[in-house]
């Protein structure tokens, strides 16, 4: 079996044949990295107990059945491992895997040659599927649903409509943004599940994985005073242990303590929450500017120079979930602990201190 996307696999393609459903581009280098230390197997793939054993028994079902499993959605914040679950699921169920995403899919051909190629029973991940366009939607239906695609060919009076069967296929959707899926996408999965933030203790054994595989020396402490910095996020997590190794190796013998790491991320400017310089402009920003808001998200965005989608998809998900970040119907809000995080007084302090 071989998951398309391997590392190895990529390897053994000269550079200019490389496979086109998986563009090469400018986070190759971060993807080559995820992909050797990703999880293969449920047993290595740590987190997400409950959705494992779902998944367990929904593949076991399949095989029973001897049929292809049911369409699959997986939707949450970027980088709890969709991609890998994917890829464990191929793994686990004996098959193939092609990875693509909805923006590599942007005219009809693209997708019905995808489509094409797939063996039977083989996974189809398409990453990112809210950002599919409403023609490779409709052409996605009937694949779906009946395994077959409607091609037209000839002009105006001429047109002929060709039914092309499709092998028996299963397709995994991930998105960050499962609202953004249209309603008749989202009925044609028969399995969808979200995925949760890790917790500390989960992502200080993710990040011992990674550095049991990349062969650096790291002690329980020095694993939880990064996982506690890490946002819920194992790829935030496995980004991290590789800055603070550096930092071990440079300014001492290598080896990872509580110590060197909470040293090493102060450098790198990252709180005990585990928020960079980017959350904290936002968090101030409301605070200073919008007193504790409400106030738009693109007010926000072009004040501190980053785009709305990168704060709805990146900076946003953790805030909330950590109760420093409020979405109201007239825009953000902060709550009373992102001022005591950040060192300022709450208003009820300020009001209280005024009336002595
Ligand atoms: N690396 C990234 N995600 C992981 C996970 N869930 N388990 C183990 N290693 C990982």
């Amino acid at each position: 079996m071989s998951i398309i996307a391997d590392d190895s696999d990529f390897e053994k393609i000269p550079k200019d044949k490389k496979n086109p459903i998986i563009k090469p581009d400018a986070v190759e280098f971060d993807r080559n990295f995820e992909n050797c230390i990703r999880p293969k197997t449920f047993d290595t793939y740590i987190g997400q107990t409950a959705l494992k054993e779902t998944l367990k028994i929904t593949i076991k079902a399949a095989k029973k059945r001897e049929k292809p499993l049911d369409h699959l959605l997986f939707y949450g914040p970027p980088g709890l491992g969709k991609t890998t679950l994917a890829g464990v699921i191929a793994q686990e169920t004996g098959v193939d895997i092609k990875i693509t995403s909805a923006p590599a899919l942007e005219r009809p051909r693209d997708i019905i040659g995808i489509l094409m190629s797939l063996q039977g029973g083989e996974i189809l991940f398409i990453d990112e599927i809210h950002r599919l366009n409403k023609v490779a939607e409709e052409i996605l239906y009937p694949a779906m649903e009946d395994f077959y695609l409607d091609m037209t060919t000839g002009k105006s009076q001429t047109v002929k409509t060709l039914r092309v069967p499709l092998p028996k296929f299963t397709l995994i959707g991930a998105t960050t943004k499962a609202g953004e899926l249209s309603g008749p996408l989202r009925d044609r999965f028969g399995i969808i599940h979200r995925l949760e933030f890790y917790t500390v203790d989960e992502l200080a054994q993710v990040i011992k994985r990674t550095a049991g595989i990349l062969d650096i020396e790291i002690d329980e402490e020095g694993a939880k005073a990064i996982a506690s910095r890490s946002r819920g996020t194992p790829r935030i997590a496995n980004r991290l242990v590789k800055r603070v190794s550096d930092y071990a190796l440079v300014k001492y013998d290598g080896k990872i303590t509580r110590d060197i790491a909470n040293k090493s991320l102060d450098i790198l400017k990252i709180d005990e929450y585990g928020l960079d310089t980017t959350d904290r402009s936002l968090l101030r920003l409301i605070i200073e500017k919008y007193d504790g808001g409400p106030v738009g998200i693109e007010t926000i965005a072009a004040a501190i120079g980053e785009d709305v989608r990168t704060i709805e998809d990146v900076c946003e998900p953790f805030l909330l979930q950590a109760g420093l970040l409020q979405r109201t119907p007239r825009g953000r809000k902060v709550s009373p602990a992102t001022y005591r995080h950040l060192g300022y007084k709450t208003k009820q302090q300020t009001t209280q201190q005024s009336l002595f």
